[in-house]
């Protein structure tokens, strides 16, 4: 195993009607909050209402509208509002959108000039507001990590700011708000949680048996409590176990003793950035792709075990027993109702030379991912996906 630092601060309170928490422990920061959220799935939902009524008495601005594959303009009219009123915390309702911008608007209420400059040079980063979160869909693990993922319109660019001071002070974890997800974020939230767990169980290290032992469970929660969350919406059991699966499938349990840099998400994240598609609609579409073309006489070992430990599958033939583990994965998507091409999403090959340097220059691929992609590589894989 390899030396590692493990500390996640954040205090979650996971279950039926945790929400009662929020004003006791909201109050310990001041009476300023500043609530924000999406287009607004939470007033359809109630969810909104109950967030108000334990909040009675506290003064309550508020930041409507963060979008899906948030933007630094939302991030910049956070900043203001924080700024202008005195906020003294942010309660974040919704999912890994609407948290990471809350992430940066928490420090960039501290820094004077543009929010952009925090995701470009994370160590301009120096304090931060408390964060609190309501999780309305499970996927990202923002709700107990220190990252946010913010776009650039202008710039083209998605990119990660990542700080210690941005971990969430408290999350409250309800599944039952999880019941009003469309089947199309179920499915798209699952495939994220999924792409955490492989971006670092495909890692070289094999002596960090507990962590691949722990990333397997946490796949065969997915593959099991998924396609039951997709078809019974209101399954608490399916529900509480995918959304505690999505906590810690990111909150650094399950890269213990391990490391390295990510493969599809890096590729993923110029998708988003260029097209906007949904994050884990993108993962779904990658993830076999990249599977396929980074097999090799090396790594097969690795998609073996895989195959054997949370598919069952059982072969003298290694290279079958991996092939068939990334069979079972497209698979899995394909029943989730997940598209499994780029065409599919109006995707063509128009860019994907620029979208591969970028997907490059901004991650590890090139020198510390499980099997280094170089520009000509990511856009093969790209060109796999049409
Ligand atoms: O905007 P509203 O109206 O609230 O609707 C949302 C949104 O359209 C809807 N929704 C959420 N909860 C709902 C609901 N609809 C009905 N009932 C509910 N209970 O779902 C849609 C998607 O929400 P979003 O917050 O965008 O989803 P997700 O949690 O998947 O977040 C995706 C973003 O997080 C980033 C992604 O790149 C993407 O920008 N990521 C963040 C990470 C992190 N901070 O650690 C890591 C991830 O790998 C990822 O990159
Ligand atoms: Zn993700």
């Amino acid at each position: 195993m390899n030396n590692y630092n493990f500390r996640v601060p954040t205090d979650i309170r996971f279950g039926k009607g945790q929400i009662s928490c929020l004003a006791d422990e909201i109050g310990k920061y001041g009476r300023r909050v500043l609530l924000t959220y999406g287009g607004g799935s939470i007033k359809r939902t109630g969810v909104y209402d109950s967030v108000l009524k334990v909040l009675e008495g506290f003064e309550i601005y508020e930041l409507s509208g963060i979008e899906p594959n948030p933007k630094v303009t939302s991030v910049r009219e956070g900043v203001r509002i924080c700024k202008e009123k005195g906020i003294d915390v942010i309660l974040a309702v919704g999912g890994g959108s609407c948290i990471d911008a809350s992430k940066h608007i928490a420090c960039a209420a501290f820094y004077d000039g543009d929010p952009w400059d925090l995701v470009l040079d994370n160590s301009l980063v120096k304090k931060a507001l408390p964060i609190f979160t309501v999780l309305t869909i499970c996927a990202t693990g923002s709700e107990m990590n220190p990252g946010a993922v913010i776009s650039n319109e202008e710039t083209r660019e998605k990119l990660e700011i990542n700080h210690p001071l941005l971990y969430p002070t408290l999350s409250v974890c309800d599944p039952t708000y999880l019941y009003t997800l469309p089947k199309s974020q179920t499915a798209a939230g699952t495939a994220d949680i999924i792409s955490h767990i492989f971006e670092q169980y495909f890692q070289p290290n094999d002596g960090a048996y507990l962590t691949d032992r722990l990333s397997e469970a946490a796949l065969k929660t997915c593959f099991k409590y998924g396609p039951i969350a997709l078809e019974e919406p209101e399954n608490y059991e399916a529900r509480s176990n995918l959304m505690w699966t999505s906590t810690i499938a990111l909150n650094h349990l399950l890269t213990f003793g391990k490391g390295g840099a990510w493969s599809v998400h890096p590729i993923e994240h110029v998708l988003s950035a260029f097209y906007g598609i949904t994050h884990g609609v993108g993962l779904a579409i990658l993830t076999p792709a990249w599977m396929r073309y980074v097999l090799n006489k090396d790594t097969e070992k690795r998609f073996a075990m895989y195959a054997r430990n949370v598919w069952g599958i059982m072969d003298k033939n290694e290279h079958y027993e991996a092939l068939k583990g990334i069979e079972m994965t497209e698979e899995f998507f394909k029943k989730m109702g997940l598209p499994g091409t780029l065409s599919e999403v109006g995707i063509d090959d128009s860019q994907f030379s620029e979208m591969a340097k970028e997907a490059v220059r901004t991650s590890g691929l090139q020198s510390r991912s499980y099997v280094k992609l170089e520009t000509e590589d990511v856009e093969k894989i790209l060109r796999s996906c049409l």
